[in-house]
């Protein structure tokens, strides 16, 4: 078949094209050996290094989180266990929060059978936590902090904890529960941001993605292993999330707006007892967050019900408009009974030792329902919960 040039007379298409390939061609000696000693000069070299679909989303990325330049990987779990182990060779002492996404912390069990020296800071009262970060920061040569932490939104002074740091450690922050519409890590001295753009950022439940985002000099290693192990995005998912960036700050306002709505409606419910919410004083954590977070507070909702834990399938199996399902920031709304999905596989005593109690529920606002029709599936479901308790 003859070689077609087609694609050029067409560069005028308002969206830039979708490269599927996995190849790209050289004329000659001296084009492709200039293209390889010469940095500024862009030319592809094969598809587990170069792809132009990445490279366009990973620009907006990284602008989004004020820093210079960002990895798209397939996922947000494949972005953080590339980037520490990328280090992992030069570093070996790996510390991070207790009260963090699962299978964050299923990654840093795994350091610990490498032999590699792992710590664990207590994150529920941020003033122990620095005083504990105080007695062991000197050895410490990377820290991932989850912030706002999944599922009780704990937060963590990152300002205090860079200055605590040595210079040469890293500190890296997994901000997907706040998106960098309301929170940018890096302008507060983390060296690293970390997304699962599954979530807020691509906000359509077509893909999942991950991002980790900083300074070239820490980014290229993180290049250098990406390029080495293929742990690649596809140029497709990378170009479709760049169209859902499009509306990114349109939904993370609307979401901003809906989660603070359903966090009070929640606040002065008597069936619930405690609600994790950043943007309501009550939260323990609420006073620093208003130091870090720049517009809101985001369309996740986690509270505990004053109801067993029967009761509480019970109430989640009745709601009408939120499907029963483990994600958040997207169209749609979801909602989770924790300890007997996400946490099915921990023993009692351990899911107390994480804080997951029997009525603990995360609800995520989509941003296609309307909040009051959120709130009023709520109030109608708990108030039928209370009367056939009062009646039986
Ligand atoms: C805070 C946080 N980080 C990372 C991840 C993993 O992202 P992904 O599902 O894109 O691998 C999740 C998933 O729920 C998460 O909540």
């Amino acid at each position: 078949m003859a070689r077609t040039r087609k694609n050029e007379p067409y560069s005028n298409s308002v969206l830039p094209a979708v490269y599927q390939n996995t190849t790209y061609f050289y004329d000659n000696a001296e084009t492709y050996t200039k293209a390889l000693h010469d940095k500024s000069i862009i030319r592809g070299r094969y598809g587990r290094y170069h792809n132009p679909s990445w490279e366009s989303t990973e620009e907006i990325l990284a602008q989004l989180d004020a820093t210079d330049t960002c990895v798209l990987f397939p996922s947000g779990m494949s972005a953080i266990y590339s980037t520490l182990m990328t280090f992992a060779g030069s570093r070996r002492c790996f510390a991070t929060i207790r009260y963090l996404y699962k299978n964050t912390r299923r990654i840093f069990e795994r350091l610990d059978t490498l032999g590699l020296r792992t710590i664990v800071f207590d994150n529920a009262e941020p003033t122990d936590f620095i005083e504990a970060l105080k007695r062991v920061s000197q050895e410490i040569d990377i820290f991932l902090v989850e912030m706002p932490s999944n599922p009780h939104l704990y937060i963590a002074d990152i300002e205090k904890i860079r200055a605590l740091l040595r210079p040469d450690a890293l500190l890296i922050v997994d901000s997907t529960l706040a998106s960098p519409h309301n929170f940018k890590p890096c302008v507060w001295g983390a060296d690293l941001v970390i997304h699962s753009c599954t979530k807020y950022l691509n906000g359509h439940a077509d893909l999942l993605l991950g991002s980790v985002a900083g300074v070239k000099e820490v980014i290229d290693p993180i290049r250098q292993f990406r390029d080495m192990t293929g742990a690649i995005p596809s140029p497709k998912d990378a170009f479709t999330l760049m169209q859902h960036l499009k509306t990114f700050k349109l939904r993370m306002d609307a979401l901003n707006v809906a989660g603070q709505k359903l966090a009070t409606f929640l606040k002065y419910h008597p069936m619930v007892s405690k609600v994790y919410y950043l943007g309501l004083d009550s939260h323990p954590h609420s006073k620093q967050a208003q130091k870090f977070f720049t517009n809101g507070y985001g369309g996740v909702v986690t509270f505990e019900l004053n109801l067993s834990k029967q009761e509480t399938s019970k109430l989640i199996d009745n709601l009408q408009v939120p499907y029963i399902a483990s994600n958040f920031g997207g169209a749609e709304t979801y909602v989770e009974h924790l300890s007997p999905f996400t946490y099915y596989n921990l023993s009692q005593e351990k899911r107390e030792q994480l804080h997951i109690t029997d009525s603990l529920v995360r609800l995520s606002v989509g941003f296609n329902d309307p909040i009051d029709s959120i709130i009023n599936d709520l109030a109608i479901n708990l108030a039928r919960l209370n009367k056939l308790e009062v009646c039986g």
